[in-house]
């Protein structure tokens, strides 16, 4: 096992194309973006990690990155003659301990979605992280669209609304086991940067200004959904939030049916999102709007002791 930081990207270059047309066929989740940002980030020594080689050519690798005073793990992944011998396990043992270890991160997160092996949860539980199942939902958009209430207007979400549509992904995420797991949740302003990451900076696939909308009312902006395109068929639903007030008076089912029909309008097939698992409302929403489960992975999070988690 080598450190990323003794590769090179060519080093990685077939392992990182097998990994593309994997998370493709598996996730229809289009990884090219994120693989070449990986592999320029080994080149210019910017990226930490492991990887495992056979001679010159990398079998499996597990990056991690830091930012802010935190780790994220970022994917784990194994090419298919390579998979079940345990190398997945030793990889992300190794980079846990790593990012652990360094006095400079006071916290470190990872979700197991783009993960080859269903064993990684076993490595956050040894490592002492806290933890959430979450599910990963797809739903064919050829299937038609149910009802929605159209009592409140809908806009498209614009940069101008950035910071009062921070303000209520924040607010409705309070108290919740996505903001115990997530860091973009621990203060308004990190999710302010969040929701720029996602809007200015496709921060998850390529954000759809199409099919992002605002929900207002009398009292003014009450909810909000996010989209992006994450292959040439996919649009994924990055964020939906509900002013907390107003949770369960169909705001929610407004938004998703709305963006849904403007990403079949965009030409996409299929739409995905994640949701963690004990999030009833939003559970039962997607499953009355015909969602399905693809997959199911997990969230993690761990905090230098003495501090705890409590989920
Ligand atoms: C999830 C969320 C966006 C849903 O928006 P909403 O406006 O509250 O949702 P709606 O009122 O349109 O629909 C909620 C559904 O849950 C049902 N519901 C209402 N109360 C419920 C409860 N206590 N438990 C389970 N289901 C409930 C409703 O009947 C409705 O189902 P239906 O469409 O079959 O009638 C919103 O609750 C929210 O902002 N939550 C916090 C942030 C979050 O978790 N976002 C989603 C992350 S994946």
């Amino acid at each position: 096992m080598r450190s990323l930081r003794e590769l090179r990207s060519r080093d990685l270059r077939v392992l990182l194309d097998e990994e593309i047309a994997h998370w493709t066929a598996e996730l229809d989740w289009d990884f090219a973006d994120v693989a070449s940002a990986v592999a320029d980030a080994v080149d210019a020594r910017t990226v930490a990690g492991r990887a495992v080689q056979d001679g010159p050519r990398a079998l499996a690798y597990c990056y991690w990155l830091r930012e802010q005073g935190r780790a994220v793990v970022g994917s784990l992944f194994a090419a298919e003659q390579a998979r079940g011998q345990g190398l997945e396990e030793r990889l992300l043992d190794a980079v846990l301990a790593e990012a652990q270890a360094r006095p400079d991160c006071e916290r470190v997160e990872g979700q197991t979605l783009f993960s080859t092996t269903a064993v990684a949860d076993e490595s956050y539980a040894r490592s002492g992280f806290a933890g959430r199942a979450r599910q990963y939902l797809m739903r064919d958009l050829a299937e038609p669209l149910p009802a929605a209430p159209d009592d409140w207007r809908l806009v498209p979400l614009a940069r101008s609304h950035i910071p009062e549509a921070a303000r209520l992904v924040f607010e409705s995420h309070s108290g919740s086991a996505d903001a115990v797991l997530n860091s973009v949740y621990l203060s308004p302003e990190r999710t302010r940067q969040f929701v720029e990451t996602l809007m200015l900076h496709d921060g998850c696939g390529r954000f759809m200004a199409e099919a992002s909308l605002a929900a207002f009312g009398p009292e003014g902006l009450l909810g909000v959904v996010l989209c992006s395109r994450v292959s040439r068929r996919n649009g994924h639903i990055c964020q939906v939030s509900v002013l907390p007030r107003l949770h369960g008076r169909g705001v929610g089912r407004a938004l998703v049916v709305a963006a849904l029909e403007r990403l079949r309008r965009e030409g996409l097939t299929t739409a995905s999102l994640s949701v963690t698992a004990g999030n009833e409302r939003a559970t039962r929403l997607y499953a009355r709007l015909g969602f399905r489960l693809h997959r199911t992975y997990g969230a993690y999070a761990w905090v230098r002791p003495p501090q705890r988690l409590w989920l």
